[in-house]
């Protein structure tokens, strides 16, 4: 993809349903009784992924659209596959299902692309283990095999990383086991799942956790449990809206609103360090649908003004990072552009993302002429640099690609990013809807 420059950007949206939230309703849609609506489900390559593994799964899924309608298998009726499930580059599919086939009395082989046989899987197969479900690995990589055990075991888990997949691997496993499964979570990340399950009427609570230090929180579910099918309105990915949000803040005269978009506060908090670092983006008309709050982002473009008179850097670290795992690169972007620039630390999850999240964006700013620091847990980039067109090389991960291609608007002559088709791994319309919003 051969960019050019922007000048500003001008439009109203709305996006593809949101990606956590469309492989938590497929998953449990397809775990429960009854026939569940799906509205907006996303149209990523990931989310598609989900659904082809509950197919081989024996779950008949109807497409109309990016409507789908679920037969839900209940608790007893997922079939063995008749081949291993490919996740294809998803971390969520196969970390949710792993917690879901667990407590089956079958035994599945989850596999995936190979960035995701790369990726760390130990961190659920750890507390399945615990569970008693039985799992072989590649040394804590995919493929993994998964033995099931019916029922599992209910256990009290502290998570050692701070990740919604994991806790959502857990709860997961937890309607298929007998007694009270609780996760403990030291830092605040997603809370779809929880949501999700409250939804489908899963005996589950959800509060602080009284005996952790401060800020812990706690989910339980009872298991085994009997989940009722609902209907699901799914709004538009906040996390795929963050590129445009971007890009029109940063470009004086621009005037951007994007509709019926989720708002999870686990998710909203790019926004408000777009806000901290002098941006204007403001959210308006906030709603509940399917037990999700959702609304429309408001965006004017002007340069950055940072009000804390900034010598120092935009500083982004501790319990902020899970809350804005997926944006960071975005935000290193961002940072390129704002007085003092920006030091992301504390982010070494990033190395084990789609690609190595810390590398990639630091490779490719500095090809952009970006003065950047690299940490092993984060990276410093230098502000108020005009970027200059390069060849962009996001190693087959798309919010990379998009970062980069947000990079490419504000750049100074043609940037190039290449193999810019893995975009459809969470975003397969961001070309055209960009193109839809920009003017040169
Ligand atoms: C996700 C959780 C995050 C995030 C990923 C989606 C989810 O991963 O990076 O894009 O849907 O639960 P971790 O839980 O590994 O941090």
């Amino acid at each position: 993809m051969i960019l050019r420059p922007a000048k500003r950007i001008r439009g109203r949206l709305t996006l593809p349903g949101d990606k956590s939230i469309s492989h938590r309703a497929a998953i449990i849609a397809a775990m429960s009784d009854g026939t569940a609506l799906l509205n907006n489900y996303s149209t990523s390559a990931d989310c598609a992924a989900t659904l082809s593994c509950l197919l081989a799964l024996g779950v008949s899924v109807e497409r109309h659209g990016n409507d789908l309608i679920i037969q839900g298998a209940g608790r007893d009726g997922l079939r063995t596959p008749r081949q291993p499930l490919d996740c294809a580059n998803s971390g969520t599919t196969m970390r949710l299902l792993a917690g879901t086939l667990a407590g089956q009395d079958f035994a599945t082989t989850l596999t995936g692309d190979q960035s995701l046989r790369g990726r760390p899987m130990q961190r659920v197969v750890a507390p399945l283990e615990i569970m008693g479900a039985q799992i072989s690995s590649n040394g804590g990589r995919a493929p993994l095999t998964i033995a099931g055990r019916q029922p599992l075991k209910a256990i009290d888990y502290k998570l050692l990383v701070a990740s919604a997949q994991v806790k959502s691997c857990v709860l997961l496993a937890g309607l298929n086991a007998a007694g009270k499964t609780t996760v403990i979570e030291n830092e605040v990340t997603r809370d779809h799942t929880e949501r999700m399950l409250t939804l489908f009427g899963a005996p589950i609570e959800t509060g602080s956790a009284e005996r952790e230090p401060g800020g812990a929180r706690f989910a339980s579910v009872t298991g085994p449990a009997q989940l009722r099918a609902r209907d699901v309105s799914i709004p538009g990915d906040i996390s795929s809206a963050a590129f445009f949000v971007a890009a029109a803040s940063m470009l004086p005269g621009s005037v951007l609103e994007v509709a019926e978009v989720g708002i999870n506060p686990t998710r909203v908090l790019f926004l408000e360090q777009l806000r901290a670092m002098g941006f204007n983006v403001q959210v308006r008309d906030e709603r509940e649908q399917s037990n999700e709050p959702v609304g429309s982002i408001d965006v004017r473009g002007a340069a950055n003004r940072n009000g804390a008179a900034a010598q120092a850097p935009f500083m982004i670290t501790g319990s902020l990072i899970p809350q804005l795992i997926d944006e960071l690169p975005l935000l290193a972007v961002v940072g390129s552009q704002v007085e003092g620039g920006i030091e992301i630390r504390g982010a070494k999850e990033l190395r084990v993302k789609e690609s190595d999240r810390i590398a990639t964006t630091v490779r490719n700013l500095r090809a952009m002429g970006a003065a950047v620091e690299e940490f092993p847990d984060g990276l410093r980039v230098a502000g108020r640099v005009k970027l200059h067109g390069a060849s962009v090389e996001p190693d087959g991960d798309h919010r990379i690609a998009m970062a980069f291609t947000v990079a490419a608007l504000l750049a100074d002559g043609e940037t190039e990013i290449k193999d810019a088709g893995c975009v459809a791994v969470s975003f397969p319309e961001f070309f055209e809807l960009l193109d839809s919003i920009v003017e040169r």
